[in-house]
């Protein structure tokens, strides 16, 4: 059989092609919830020229679809019922990576038909002390709001308070691309709802921490990304307000669980895993990151 061609990425109708993808393969295996890609494209929007995308089409549903970001950092969702799109997707990277020896690819540790093609590929996993670790909380059992004193915590209003939005995210991420222009394209993003974007406001009226919730209606599953809280109001209490305002507006969306990806092996981020742990969440896997074999020369099979 001749192998798939894929198809460039030609706009916003391709993003929620490729969501359909994501939420139709979704599993406790699966690396992508849909809300990752209306996060992470949507949030450094005009950055999309450093980007290439490809898809793989199968009866007009998207089967596959990879991302190179940055020119050599491989995403790839692959249908696995079509194992095949991911040999692929790894050779669609190989030829479009702008150095395929420094090449990497991360997917998680439960993917078995990407793990087969990286395999396959000739690709090894490398060291990564820096990796996400997924968990997932039920949210059947969940503890009431407790909100410090003189701090209010409540849903996002709509997208005259984008620019407020995104300087919580920038004071909590610092340094940040976040800007009120990309914030207002996250909010525009497919499956944004403000009333699963919790803030607290502080006595002066600011957003001191937050907390955004994206809920795939098809599976049940909300995925918290991204939460934080300016270094001004920390260890008060404010981040596990505005997750549990979160989850409970989850929960009454219809929602039955909820996920988050804390990273591990960053300073700035070290206090994400002990936050979902106090809040009930638990492990269930990681992401792994491969690279080309160094004495390979390149990354991949460029058939
Ligand atoms: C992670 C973050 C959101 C926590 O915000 P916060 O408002 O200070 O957290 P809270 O005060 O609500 O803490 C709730 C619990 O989380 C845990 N926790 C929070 N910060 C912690 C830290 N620095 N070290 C260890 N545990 C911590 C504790 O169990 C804490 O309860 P306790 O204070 O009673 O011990 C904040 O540190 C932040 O914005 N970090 C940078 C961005 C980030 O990592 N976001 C999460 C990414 S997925």
């Amino acid at each position: 059989m001749d192998a798939p061609i894929p198809r460039p990425y030609s706009g916003p109708a391709d993003l929620r092609r490729m969501q359909d993808l994501v939420s139709r393969v979704w599993s406790h295996a699966a690396h992508w919830h849909i809300g990752d890609l209306a996060w992470q494209r949507s949030q450094h929007a005009g950055r999309e020229a450093e980007w290439r995308t490809a898809l793989w089409e199968d009866g007009g549903a998207v089967a596959a679809w990879a991302w190179m970001f940055g020119g050599e950092e491989l995403f790839l969702v692959v249908d696995p019922a079509r194992p095949e799109l991911a040999d692929a997707a790894l050779a669609w990277s190989a030829r479009t990576a702008d150095d395929p020896a420094r090449m990497t690819v991360t997917v998680l540790d439960r993917e078995a038909h990407l793990i087969a093609a990286l395999d396959r590929a000739g690709l090894v996993r490398a060291p990564d002390p820096v990796h996400a670790v997924y968990m997932r909380r039920g949210l059947a059992d969940l503890p009431e709001v407790e909100v410090p004193e003189g701090f209010r915590v409540r849903a996002v209003r709509g997208v005259h308070e984008a620019a407020a939005r995104a300087q919580v995210h920038q004071a909590a991420w610092r340094p940040s691309r976040v800007t009120a222009d990309s914030f207002r394209e996250v909010m525009a993003a497919w499956p944004y709802r403000a009333d699963l974007d919790l803030v607290a406001e502080a006595p002066d009226g600011s957003f001191a921490a937050s907390c955004l919730i994206w809920f795939d209606e098809r599976t049940g599953v909300g995925e918290l990304e991204p939460v934080g809280t300016d270094p001004r109001w920390r260890r008060r209490g404010l981040a596990r307000a505005v997750c549990l305002a979160a989850l409970h507006a989850l929960r009454g969306a219809g929602g039955t669980e909820a996920v988050v990806y804390p990273v591990v092996g960053i300073e700035r981020a070290a206090a994400a895993a002990p936050l979902y742990t106090s809040l009930g969440f638990t492990p269930y896997a990681r992401s792994l990151t491969y690279t080309p074999r160094p004495d390979s020369g390149r990354g991949g099979d460029d058939r």
